[in-house]
């Protein structure tokens, strides 16, 4: 088993590179590597940039090129669901993209002919972060996460997709990472802890909570990797 793992931005990986101590660093198709051997197995961690499309391209090197078999995504969110407050955690149960629109031609939002709407993320890990979250006194929410190359930062705009996509938070990387795992049959697993309400405030609660709840996130994913290598 090799396990990636994975964020967006350089705070979202920054807790996991400081627990392991010693890694390699290869540079590969503009971004950085970082190959580590954890409890006997091997890692490999990386923040893509954000979007879309350097999440895929990272998503599909991790799988292509470094031969993972299992990819954990570690990140923060904003809060769609009135439920979820800033350093919560959301467990994908699957993703969608709420900015691919060809509704033009009588589709719904987020598909595209041979897609789908959703992609659903591994139950089997899902379940595991269930028993990971109860062991350690956490609490893990499980929703849909919607996806986009934009920064929400508007009340009109965050209702709309928790409408028609019935999502509880919202990111810019979880749906395209979903969807190349999917295609290429690597269970995934999308953890996100709340920065943020995706409201006016959004990007001045960004930066607050960017680092604690990337942290708390990150913290997750370690005891899920212990819990997936035990
Ligand atoms: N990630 C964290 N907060 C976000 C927001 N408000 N919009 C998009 N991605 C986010």
């Amino acid at each position: 088993m090799k396990i990636a793992i994975m964020g967006a931005m350089p705070e979202e990986i920054a807790p996991i590179l400081k627990r392991l101590e010693t890694y390699k660093t290869i540079e590969y198709a503009g971004n950085k590597y970082y190959e580590a051997s954890y409890k006997g197995v091997d890692l490999v961690v990386a923040y893509s940039k954000i979007g879309k499309v350097f999440s895929t391209l990272t998503a599909t090197t991790m799988i292509e090129h470094f031969g993972i078999s299992v990819m954990l995504f570690s990140g923060v969110a904003g809060a769609i669901s009135s439920e979820l407050k800033v350093g919560d955690l959301i467990v994908a149960s699957k993703l969608s993209q709420h900015d691919l629109d060809i509704t033009a031609f009588g589709h719904p939002y987020g598909y595209v002919p041979e897609g789908s709407v959703y992609v659903e993320a591994d139950r089997k890990m899902i379940e595991i972060s269930k028993a990971v979250a109860s062991e350690i006194g956490k609490t893990v929410k499980e929703g849909i996460i919607a996806t986009g190359d934009q920064f929400v930062a508007n009340e009109e705009r965050k209702n709309w997709i928790g409408k028609t996509f019935n999502a509880d938070a919202l990111e810019m990387e979880g749906a395209s990472v979903a969807v190349v795992c999917d295609a290429l049959n690597v269970p995934f697993f999308i953890l996100r802890a709340i920065s943020d309400a995706a409201d006016m405030d959004a990007s001045f609660s960004f930066d607050e909570f960017l680092e604690t709840s990337a942290n708390e996130s990150a913290e997750f994913i370690m005891k899920m990797v212990d819990k997936l290598i035990d």
